[in-house]
């Protein structure tokens, strides 16, 4: 039952109660048939009632009304967006229920500015934190080589090629955060060419040969493709988002005996490309974060590496600048799967 009609029903009971008292007392005191009595009773409370309810309708409606108006705006707005909406007879059932889902609404935004807001504090953090260790590296190497080290040829040249090495390090965050900047603004415009990614593959197969074979692993396709497969992307940023899932799967992947394996599924329209390794593997409760900026599974052997944690978050940018997918699976001490679609041309 509405909140204005309980309230009126409240109000004309007790008019009926003396309404009751009034008609005795005329009923005694003049002879009055008691039907007549009883239907007037009747119909000047039902009258009464529907006079008060939309009083009190009305009452209520103006004092809210301004808010009303603001909240019943909004959402009319926002339903005209998703057509869900049905335009509703204005009542007070309605306001309730239009106030509730407007503070519903907002507590929703409030709660994901909330996390905007923690992911923004905690970005920064790691931003300096990242930059701080190889600027200190700099600082306590050039102190010490102003210090008189520079004259002492056991330690000048390491000092300075370990300058290097940061130096190098700085550049690679900045540059990276620079491509992720570049793609969030929406400067990323892609470049969508046909092009054989076999060839592409094969290509950084090509460049990372010597590092993979420092570290006998091998980089392979999972079968003989004889075939080319064409696809239609921007050939540039596939060789990025390739060469960070193949350094990856060599950097992180198995210590000996390593393998990484490329292969191809057809699905209709797209392509479905798998970079496996079998290496030590990525525990559960980690793999929704590794696309998340400066995430790393293991800090000390990512940094031995000299990986930043920005790689896959540059890849997933990629491969939703492509309207595509990537996916991840990982079974721990036996590998990792990096799966990810692309248009066939
Ligand atoms: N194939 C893999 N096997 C196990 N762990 C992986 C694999 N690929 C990525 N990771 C984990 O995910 C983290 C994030 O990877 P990402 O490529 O974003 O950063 P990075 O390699 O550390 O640095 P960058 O790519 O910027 O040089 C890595 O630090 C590593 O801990
Ligand atoms: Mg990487």
């Amino acid at each position: 039952m509405r909140e204005s009609t309980r309230l009126a029903f409240r109000i004309t009971l007790i008019i009926g109660a003396f309404l009751f008292i009034g008609l005795t007392f005329i009923y005694l005191s003049i002879s009055i048939p008691i039907a007549f009595i009883v239907g007037v009773f009747f119909v000047f409370l039902s009258f009464a009632f529907w006079v008060i309810r939309l009083y009190i309708e009305n009452y209520i409606y103006q004092k809210i009304s301004v808010i009303y108006k603001t909240i019943h705006f909004q959402l009319r707005n926002k339903s005209k967006n998703s057509g869900d909406r049905k335009e509703s007879f204005p009542s007070i059932e309605n306001v309730h229920h239009e106030v509730m889902d407007w503070g519903e609404d907002y507590q929703d935004q409030i709660q994901e500015l909330k996390r905007l807001e923690n992911y923004r504090k905690e970005y920064i953090g790691n931003i300096s934190h990242e930059l701080k260790t190889p600027l200190f590296n700099i600082q306590g190497y050039i102190s010490t080589l102003l210090e008189g080290g520079i004259s002492d040829d056991s330690i000048n040249l390491k000092y300075l090629s370990s300058s290097e090495k940061s130096v190098e390090r700085l550049i690679k965050i900045v540059e990276e955060l620079d491509t992720i900047s570049s793609i969030e603004s929406g400067k990323l415009i892609l470049d969508k060419t046909r092009f054989n990614i076999l060839d592409l593959i094969k290509e950084i197969f090509y460049l990372y040969e010597i590092k993979a074979a420092d570290r006998k692993c091998q980089l392979i396709f999972t079968k003989n493709y004889v075939n080319p497969i064409f696809v239609f992307a921007d050939r540039k940023h596939m060789h990025t988002l390739l060469v960070n899932l193949i350094s990856n799967a060599i950097k992180y992947g198995a210590f000996i005996d390593g393998k990484v394996k490329i292969g191809f599924f057809d699905m209709n329209e797209n392509v479905l490309v798998e970079v496996s390794d079998n290496g030590p593997g990525i525990q559960k409760e980690e793999l929704p974060r590794i696309f998340e900026r400066f995430y790393r599974t293991d800090k000390a052997r990512s940094r031995d590496e000299g990986g930043t944690g920005l790689g896959l978050s540059i890849v997933k940018h990629i491969i939703e600048a492509h309207n595509q997918v990537i996916n991840v699976r990982s079974t721990v001490g036996l590998g990792t799967t990096f799966a990810f679609t692309l248009e066939k041309d």
